[in-house]
């Protein structure tokens, strides 16, 4: 605590004094707990642009600065220099693993890789054009019908080993929903290839050729992945903390992070950035397009743009671009016109005073699409690879949220516009 902030109602001696709560780094916190059983007051913040709904020790986002942290590194070292899985250890313990406890864990996620045999049936069951994410939702929502002995969730060794399961099998169950798309073989995960080598292979590979991975491409995907891991409390993020506050086991939960991640608001955003390249189609069209998405009425959006924290550079931004380029240059393509429109596109919206003055910047979606298109990825698998990456935050978040002891079922409060108090009327008796 750092002191207080006193809040008054005007007109009136009713006052409260709200604790002020310090975080390590960022704005002071009113502490509003106390504020309806002292006022008989609630506060309204639809979308919770300024309201914290727990604390965390995981991510830190400056939105102004444009800086990301996962405990305390930030995001441009973890994306260059480490690994998917070394940061998927550090989000979930808290410090960066010694050479035997990263050998430990990383044996640990890979040993976990394969699925029940039986939830290959449920792939059948999918219509063969069903969206990957809406395989995704289905199968690890099943997930907790096949792991009994792991679904409590007060025992640290049930929630360890969930977290392992979950952040082995989702590039399994990623790679069979795409293999099912195309009406290919399931391949099975190999536990000596690294985490993205293996998801690469598992897409890529088929029963009749030998395949081997790009080692660039791995390294692309695991970035790709490594930028994705976490982004404190996002809406799929808030999902998934909300569904768990209730006692839910952590597959229920993913699962339905994975539903709010599917929105085009959120983590469909790289679907909708290549869709949007498509229908411009040509540099020459950008200024009408820019037009178009300054003029309010037409309900136009630059996709890719924009961010609900991030009023500067998105910091993985910048990174993807770097990677799209190099993506682009393993995979011998000299001159793709969606890259060229995107820059393009870029150049004259971060000049453009409506953005300026909006702080509209790109987002980690800008260049995402580019790069897995470029890799052979269909755009509807694109929010699946998000869903792969984002398990291992989600997981973080639940299980930092399970230890808190202070934490309650999330249930927020309304301002309740409807009907006043009436007396039900018979139907014979209705005008
Ligand atoms: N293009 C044009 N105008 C925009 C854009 C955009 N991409 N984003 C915001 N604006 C404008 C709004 O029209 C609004 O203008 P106004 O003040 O004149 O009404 C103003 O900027 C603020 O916009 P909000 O919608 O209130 O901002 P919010 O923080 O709620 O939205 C969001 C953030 C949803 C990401 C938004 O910027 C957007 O829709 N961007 C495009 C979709 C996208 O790229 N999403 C990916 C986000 S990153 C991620 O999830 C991984």
């Amino acid at each position: 605590m750092t002191g207080t902030v006193t809040l008054t109602i005007d007109g009136t001696n009713k006052s409260a004094k709200l604790p002020l709560i310090q975080g390590t780094i960022g704005p002071d916190v009113a502490d509003i707990r106390k504020l309806y059983a002292d006022l008989d007051l609630f506060t309204y913040d639809p979308g919770y642009g300024g309201t914290a709904a727990c604390d965390s020790k995981i991510t830190y986002i400056d939105g102004d600065q444009g800086v990301l942290l996962h405990r305390g590194y930030p995001i441009e070292q973890l994306a260059t220099e480490s690994t998917f899985l070394e940061v998927a250890y550090l989000l979930l313990n808290g410090e960066l693993p010694t050479a035997a406890q990263n050998d430990e864990f990383h044996n640990g996620v890979m040993r976990h890789t394969m699925l029940h045999e039986q939830l290959r049936s449920f792939y059948s069951g999918f219509r063969r054009d069903a969206h990957p994410m809406a395989v995704m939702c289905g199968v690890v929502g099943a997930l907790s019908a096949f792991y009994h002995d792991s679904l409590d969730i007060n025992d640290p060794e049930h929630r360890r080993i969930s977290a392992f399961r979950l952040i082995a099998k989702l590039p399994t169950i990623a790679a069979w929903a795409f293999k099912y798309s195309i009406g290919q073989p399931f391949v099975y995960p190999r536990n000596d290839l690294g985490y993205a080598e293996n998801f690469l292979h598992m897409i890529n590979a088929v029963p009749a050729e030998t395949y081997h991975v790009s080692p660039v491409l791995a390294k692309a995907m695991d970035r790709i992945l490594i930028l994705h891991a976490d982004h404190e409390q996002n809406a799929s993020t808030s999902t998934v903390r909300l569904a768990g506050s209730t006692g839910a086991n952590p597959f229920a939960c993913i699962a339905a992070g994975i539903a709010s991640l599917w929105g085009p608001a959120h983590g469909g955003a790289n679907e909708a950035v290549l869709k949007m390249l498509g229908e411009i189609g040509h540099v020459k069209n950008i200024p009408a397009f820019i037009e178009k998405v300054k003029d309010k009425n037409s309900n136009v959006r630059l996709m890719g743009f924009g961010h609900r924290v991030y009023k500067n550079y998105d910091p993985r931004a910048k990174i993807m671009e770097q990677t799209c380029k190099e993506v682009l240059g393993e995979l011998g393509i000299k001159d793709d016109p969606l890259l060229d429109l995107a820059m393009e596109l870029e150049r004259i919206a971060l000049s453009d005073e409506y953005f300026i003055s909006k702080k509209l910047y790109p987002n980690v979606d800008f260049y995402s699409g580019i790069i897995l298109k470029a890799m052979g990825f269909p755009t509807s698998m694109f929010t699946v690879l998000f869903a792969v990456a984002r398990t291992v935050g989600w997981i973080s978040q639940w299980k930092e949220m399970i230890e808190d002891p202070s934490q309650r079922i999330g249930r927020p409060r309304q301002i309740y516009t409807g009907a006043g108090l009436r007396d039900y009327v018979p139907i014979t008796a209705r005008g």
